[in-house]
């Protein structure tokens, strides 16, 4: 079993977009595929729930947020796996292949979670001194470590555009590291400093006497949203990669190209694009091409 995050400190980049197509595709392939949405936005609970569901099944006790409070509030950890769900329209279409998709689930609340493990931690930014800087940070590592979490192949985690507390606790959780960008100058900037920030975070924690080491392996940038028409797009993007290969970040082949009408509504009706019928033959080669190169690079 592998533990991916998708992340990028940069909105609106792509990263729910591909956590779902991503997930879905392997999970069509026959894969056991675990997504966790640790976005307060909830975009990817609601590519795979309409909002009736998520309010009727979901947001009384199901979500992540209700997991985090359960440290933050009474310092008495539940169980994570119980809060894992079956988006039925979604299984129904792997389920012949042998696949499955699971997900746990997000709510806005997840907003004040963030707020609430800093405080633990002093809400100051040399939070690597407090003693329960290795506790807080491997919470989800912790309870990923559970037995029923075997199962999986893979899980996916789709991140906020933030580098706080519950982005840093994906992190410490993860095998491997995907970072969705636009092909754009200031993209290749965030990703600069998303590398820097990784690197410290690493290095703090490795740091920590009696902490288990974590390597959290960036697997790859993925350009999303390209836009193939305009004759310079092949110099820039040169750039930005040679420009990345110099922080000694690795790019994918596979891109996503810039599509709104296939992307825009892709999660209606609980199953993103990559599965629907009719998709456009280039949209569904850049997601062939991305979720076999995920598996040659990950080796999941
Ligand atoms: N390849 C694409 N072509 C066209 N539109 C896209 C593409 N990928 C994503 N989008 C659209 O761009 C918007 C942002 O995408 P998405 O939500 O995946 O980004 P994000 O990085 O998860 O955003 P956030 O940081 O807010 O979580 C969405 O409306 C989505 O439908
Ligand atoms: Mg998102």
């Amino acid at each position: 079993m592998s533990v991916v995050s998708v992340l990028n400190y940069k909105g609106g980049v792509g990263k729910t977009t591909l956590t779902a197509n991503l997930g879905a595709d392997l999970a069509n392939r026959g894969q056991k595929v675990l997504l966790i949405d640790l976005d307060p936005q909830s975009s990817l609970t609601f590519t795979f729930y309409s909002a009736d569901e998520w309010a009727r099944d979901l947001a009384p006790s199901r979500t992540i947020r209700h997991w985090y409070d359960s440290f933050t509030w009474a310092y008495q950890m539940k169980e994570l796996f119980p809060l894992v769900t079956t988006p039925p329209t979604i299984n129904k279409l792997v389920q012949a292949n042998g696949g499955r998709l699971d997900l746990i689930a997000s709510d806005l609340a997840l907003v004040d979670v963030e707020l609430d493990l800093a405080a633990i931690l002093g809400g100051n930014r040399h939070q690597v001194m407090h003693p329960d800087y290795v506790k807080l940070y491997r919470l989800l590592a912790n309870a990923l470590a559970a037995d029923e979490f075997r199962q999986y192949d893979v899980i996916l985690i789709d991140c906020p555009p933030n580098f706080n507390m519950v982005t840093r606790t994906a992190v410490v959780a993860s095998d491997y590291l995907v970072v969705p960008a636009k092909p754009d100058y200031l993209s290749t900037l965030g990703i600069r400093y998303l590398r820097e920030r990784l690197g410290k975070l690493t290095n703090e924690y490795n740091g920590v006497t009696g902490a288990e080491w974590i390597n959290p392996v960036i697997v790859g940038v993925v350009f999303t949203m390209v836009q193939y028409a305009g004759a310079d797009l092949l110099v820039k993007l040169r750039q930005y990669i040679a420009q990345l290969k110099e922080i000694e970040v690795p790019t994918f082949d596979a891109m996503l190209r810039e599509s709104k009408a296939v992307f825009a509504n892709s999660g209606d009706g609980g199953v993103p694009a990559a599965l629907h019928s009719g998709l456009p033959a280039n949209v569904a080669y850049d997601l062939y091409q991305l979720t076999s190169e995920f598996i040659a690079k990950t080796r999941i």
